[in-house]
């Protein structure tokens, strides 16, 4: 095959400027496939996520007895067991999606069967003790393979736990909440940082109710559930790519119609204000619980100032950590990332990619364990990005691209499809040159 396709020239702009609406959110994508899969009920999506994580999920759902029916762009159609799967007679392929892993796995522990889940390289070497620990302190019992994929499940009738999660994840978090939905007594879950709670509010929009304080969700099962029509907002993780290659711009102008605004992911908002941008929020509704709104944001015209991003919020930014490190060295005074450890599991380790990327652009920057310092007052130069075949890299050194001197070829550029196949098209829609 040849490598051309995988490649994608990156040429610097002068602005950013317009108004775009983008697909449905990953996360809420995932979770309303997954839930109206189990439900009982035809359910309705209309924005669903067109990336390639998403649909890795449709099919898993359909291989567990499910109908899928895509009826149109981002239009999907999911017709539910109605708390039954079929366990299916080969793996589960659950590609480059992490999710799809961990919160299947929840679904599936507690139905009567083997299953076994497989994924491509890159999920093959995350981390799955996290959710074979709660799941088996439940009575399931899971096989990994050296603490990774393939995993297997012999599922069946669980007991409720109170379980602490040992590392911030709404993933671990939604894989015990489902296994818990379907489980006598009641599966408590408590975790020291907050998560995305879209699971919790997706549950409750299938009809579930579960409760929760500052720091912890119950969930008293077993409760069935029923199918719903929704829109899903857009992708607010997606438009972190346009709001941070906007703010590299005085003069920059960009409207982001019907972003998913849950506070629990909205980080990026307050960190691009803190760096001086002009960020308002207008026209906010209420889409099953989920808060929707456009996003309107235009760069200082003295540029963009400093700032740290560690503890609580360095958690809920973790899929906008990269991002936002390749634009730090046009701020005047740098960003200090830390507290974000978990950046080494995601579909690449993304301090050692994005320090990386950033030094061959000609950057200086500072590798921590859990973190990075990226010095502002820097000038990239054109590079060539190793994207490691992580979504997140190829589009935040796209997008640190556009300010430098000369052009980048963004290597294995054809991953931005697992979660944002528009993303170049939408690119060059509101960047200048
Ligand atoms: C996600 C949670 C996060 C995030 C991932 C999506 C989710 O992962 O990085 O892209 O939808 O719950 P962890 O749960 O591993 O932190």
């Amino acid at each position: 095959m040849s490598t051309a396709v995988h490649e994608r020239l990156v040429r610097p702009a002068r602005n950013i400027i317009g108004s775009l609406r983008l697909p449905g959110c990953k996360g809420i994508s995932h979770r309303y496939a997954m839930l109206g899969a189990f439900a009982d009920g035809t359910s309705r999506f209309t924005n669903f996520s067109t990336g390639a994580d998403c649909a890795s999920t449709l099919v898993c759902m359909a291989d567990l007895g499910a109908k899928v029916n895509r009826s149109g762009p981002g239009s999907v159609e999911v017709t539910g067991v109605a708390g039954r799967v079929t366990p299916p007679t080969h793996p589960l392929d659950c590609g480059n999606s992490g999710s799809t892993m961990r919160m299947i796995s929840g679904l599936l522990a507690p139905q009567t069967g083997r299953f076994t889940l497989v994924g491509d390289t890159s999920l093959s070497r995350r981390p799955m003790e996290r959710i074979r620990k709660p799941l088996e302190a439940m009575g399931a019992r899971l096989t990994l393979t050296d603490g990774h994929a393939p995993l297997m499940i012999d599922g069946g009738p669980l007991r409720a736990i109170d379980y602490t999660t040992p590392v911030p994840s709404a993933q671990v978090k939604s894989c015990v909440l489902f296994a818990g939905l379907q489980t006598a007594g009641i599966t408590i879950v408590r975790e020291e940082t907050r998560t995305r709670d879209h699971s919790e509010l997706a549950l409750r929009a299938f009809g579930a109710t579960l409760t929760r304080t500052s720091d912890s969700v119950s969930i008293t099962g077993p409760q069935s559930l029923h199918a719903i029509d929704a829109a899903v907002p857009g992708d607010l993780s997606s438009a972190s790519f346009f709001l941070c290659a906007a703010a590299l711009f005085p003069g920059s102008s960009l409207v982001l119609d019907s972003i998913g605004l849950n506070p629990t992911r909205a980080g990026l908002l307050d960190v691009l204000t803190a760096l001086g941008a002009h960020v308002a929020v207008l026209n906010i509704e209420e889409k099953h619980a989920e808060l929707v709104g456009a996003v309107q944001i235009s760069a200082p015209p003295e540029g963009l100032g400093s700032t740290e991003v560690s503890g609580a919020l360095a958690a809920q930014l973790i899929d906008e950590l990269p991002v936002l490190a390749a634009i730090a060295p046009f701020t005047s005074g740098g960003i200090r990332i830390r507290g974000a450890r978990e950046l080494r599991v995601k579909e690449s380790d993304r301090i050692a990619l994005v320090a990386k990327n950033l030094r061959a652009m000609g950057a200086e920057v500072a590798e921590f364990d859990d973190g990075l310092d990226v010095p502002g007052g820097q000038s990239l130069h054109g590079a060539q990005i190793d994207s490691g075949g992580d979504h997140r890299i190829a589009m935040a050194f796209s997008v640190a691209a556009l300010r430098a001197t000369g052009d980048t070829l963004i290597h294995g550029a054809d991953s931005a499809a697992i979660s944002f196949p528009e993303f170049f098209d939408l690119l060059d829609q509101v960047a200048e040159r």
